[in-house]
Formats: structure tokens, C-alpha cells, sequence
């Protein structure tokens, strides 16, 4: 299954010309924003009218239908950890409200979407535990009450474990900890999402995706590429990954492409999707789905995050919707089968 993220203006088709790109080149759907707790949060209240939407594009042109996120660190209303007065809210409050909005959510969704990515990005890239507010105040044990109250609410739905920089050993042993923990303790988990916000040099190196791939399998892991990207742009930062919390300023060597994307630059963007389409075609026992984080180079994220205000070109697909030289290139692996 190839899958793309989805923009509000393209599921609602308002952006017509994006919404007729993804129905010829993809088969499956992932909200990029409105399925998460802001997307359908509205006050206490829940708002599910674009997160329908959502859903119903991916129905309507016959798609797989991805869920994200049901617990993340970022992106939720600001009540959610608040308690009486200036206190933070209890253990038994805050699993309350987990419990509420799983229900809520993916309960409404029950049989509709196929995936849920039921916790995103628990780990920190040394493999220790990110410090969220779910951590501080549920506990450790945050992850299996989430995939436990998942499992209830949408038992057809695939439930998934989603996180960046998974190819870094630390940290991608810590995820199979976290699988082999709820498995002990017969908690449904059935897929590992690796997001590959990947870049066109330096880490990781094609070996160590092919190593995270193989050891969530021999976890008895399915395996969704989540979010691929890969960013042609100089490092803002000496780091890798995908942490929406940092932020760089803006300065003219990184942001080189204003104009246009040299064919040197597309070109070895090119080898480097050929490259990990490789090891995702041999491993196509195990990854189940390759989902690209955007629709196309003027839409991506990453014209945002890290540097606000970038000209960047991570896609398969140019400002124009034409097809890259990226494009042609995972196709052919495609045809090498
Ligand atoms: C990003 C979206 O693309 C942005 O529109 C939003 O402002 C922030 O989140 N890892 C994830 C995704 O799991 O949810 C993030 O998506 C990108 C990094």
C-alpha cells in the first residue's frame, strides 16, 4: 500500500488538482493534522466534522484509512492536563480523558479505519522514556492503558506504535522493549511505524533502516513507513529526526533552492528514495505500507519545520504536481519488484 498525509483542502477537495493526484497515485490515507487531539477537540467538546471528511475521502476512492495519532506530547488542548484550580490533573482525571476520547474516537471510526497509531513518539533518541505529561502523571504504564483502551474501542482497527530516528540502536531496542513489554502482558500491539523523515545524505544509513525493519519483524511486528520525506535542504542542525519541538531561525545558506531545484540535488534525492525503496520491496513480508508525509513539495511541512519560510522539495511530486526525477526512480524499483 502506498499512502499519503492529507491536508484539510485536499480531503474536502477544495484543492482539486491535489485531491485528483492522490487518487491516481495512492491507496492509502493519513490525516495530517485532523485526526489528532486538536483536529477533533473542540473546547471540551469534540468536532469531528473534518475528521469525517477525512474519512470519508479515503471510503469514497476506496483507500486504506490510517488513524494519527490517539496520544502524542504535542498538539492537544491546553485543559487536558489540568486539574482543579492551578493543579495538574490526577492519574485517574487524565486516564479518564484518555479513556473518553479513545472511546470517542476511535470507537466512532470502528471498522472504517484500518490502522491506528495508538501512541507517537514515547521515546527520547537515547531510548530512554520522553518525559511527557502522559509519563509524569499516568506512569510508565501510559502506553499499554492506551493500547488496552484502543484494542476495546476499534478491535478490527491495526494498532500501531509510531516514532522518528528509529533506525538509532538505543533507541530502536527501546521500541522493541516497548512491544516485547505489551506482549507480555498480552496487550494487543500488531505494527510498528517507522516515520522516515529522512534526509538525502547522512544518517541514517540505508543499513541501519534495514536493520530497524528487521528487528520490529522479528519482533512479529507489521511495519508502515508512516511519514516519508526526504530533505534535500543543508542541516538546520547538528541533529536527525523529526522533533516538532525545536526550532531554527532562518538564514540564507539554508535555504538555497528559492528559485529551483538544481538537477544535481533532485537527482541524488533520487538515489537515495531508490535506495530505501530497496529495502522496502525486500522486506515487503513485513512492511505492510509506505506513506509519504505530504502530497507534494509546495505542501510539505518541511517548507516549515525546521526553519519557518524554506522553498523545500522532499516529495515525489514538484510544485507543479509533476512527477520528480524521485518519482521515476521508486517507480522503477517498483518495477524491479
Ligand atoms: C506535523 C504536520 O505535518 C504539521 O502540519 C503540524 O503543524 C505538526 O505536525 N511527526 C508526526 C506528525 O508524527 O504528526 C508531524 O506532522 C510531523 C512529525
Amino acid at each position: 500500500m502506498v499512502g499519503v498525509a492529507l491536508p484539510t483542502p485536499v480531503f474536502n477537495e477544495s484543492d482539486a488538482a491535489s485531491a485528483e493526484l492522490v487518487k491516481r497515485e495512492f491507496n492509502r490515507v493519513t490525516a495530517e493534522n485532523e485526526t489528532k487531539w486538536k483536529g477533533v477537540h473542540a473546547g471540551q467538546g469534540f468536532d469531528f466534522s473534518k475528521a469525517d471528511q477525512f474519512v470519508e475521502f479515503g471510503e469514497r476512492n476506496d483507500m486504506e484509512v490510517h488513524g494519527h495519532t490517539l496520544v502524542w506530547h504535542t498538539d492537544q488542548p491546553r485543559w487536558l492536563f489540568k486539574g482543579e484550580g492551578d493543579k495538574p490533573a490526577t492519574r485517574e482525571e487524565l486516564l479518564d480523558r484518555l479513556k473518553l476520547h479513545i472511546d470517542k474516537v476511535a470507537g466512532r471510526y470502528k471498522g472504517r479505519i484500518a490502522y491506528w497509531d495508538v501512541v507517537n513518539e514515547a521515546l527520547e533518541d537515547d531510548g530512554s522514556m520522553r518525559k511527557t505529561e502522559w509519563y509524569t502523571i499516568i506512569g510508565e504504564d501510559y502506553i499499554e492503558q492506551a493500547f488496552t483502551m484502543a484494542a476495546a474501542a476499534a478491535p478490527d482497527a491495526k494498532l500501531v506504535y509510531n516514532d522518528y530516528n528509529l533506525e538509532i540502536p538505543a533507541k530502536r531496542d527501546a521500541a522493541v522493549a516497548i512491544v516485547e513489554r505489551l506482549k507480555s502482558k498480552k496487550v494487543r500491539i500488531d505494527a510498528v511505524g517507522i516515520q522516515g523523515h529522512y534526509r538525502t545524505t547522512g544518517d541514517p544509513t540505508i543499513q541501519q533502516v534495514e536493520d530497524a525493519i528487521v528487528a520490529f519483524k522479528d519482533a512479529g511486528m507489521e511495519v508502515l513507513i508512516s511519514e516519508l520525506d526526504v530533505d534535500p535542504l543543508p542541516f538546520a542542525w547538528d541533529k536527525v529526526g523529526a522533533d516538532v519541538n525545536f526550532s531554527v531561525e532562518m538564514k540564507a545558506e539554508l535555504d538555497p533552492y528559492t528559485q529551483s531545484f538544481p538537477a544535481e540535488a533532485e537527482e541524488a534525492q533520487a538515489q537515495r528514495y531508490a535506495d530505501l525503496f530497496r529495502v522496502f520491496v525486500k522486506h515487503s513480508d513485513a512492511v505492510v505500507a509506505v506513506t509519504f508525509w505530504g502530497v507534494s513539495d509546495g505542501a510539505s511541512w518541511l517548507n516549515t519545520w525546521p526553519v519557518r519560510g524554506r522553498t523545500n522539495y522532499p516529495l515525489l511530486f514538484d510544485r507543479q504536481l509533476k512527477p520528480k526525477k524521485a518519482w521515476h526512480a521508486v517507480m522503477a524499483v517498483a518495477a524491479e519488484g
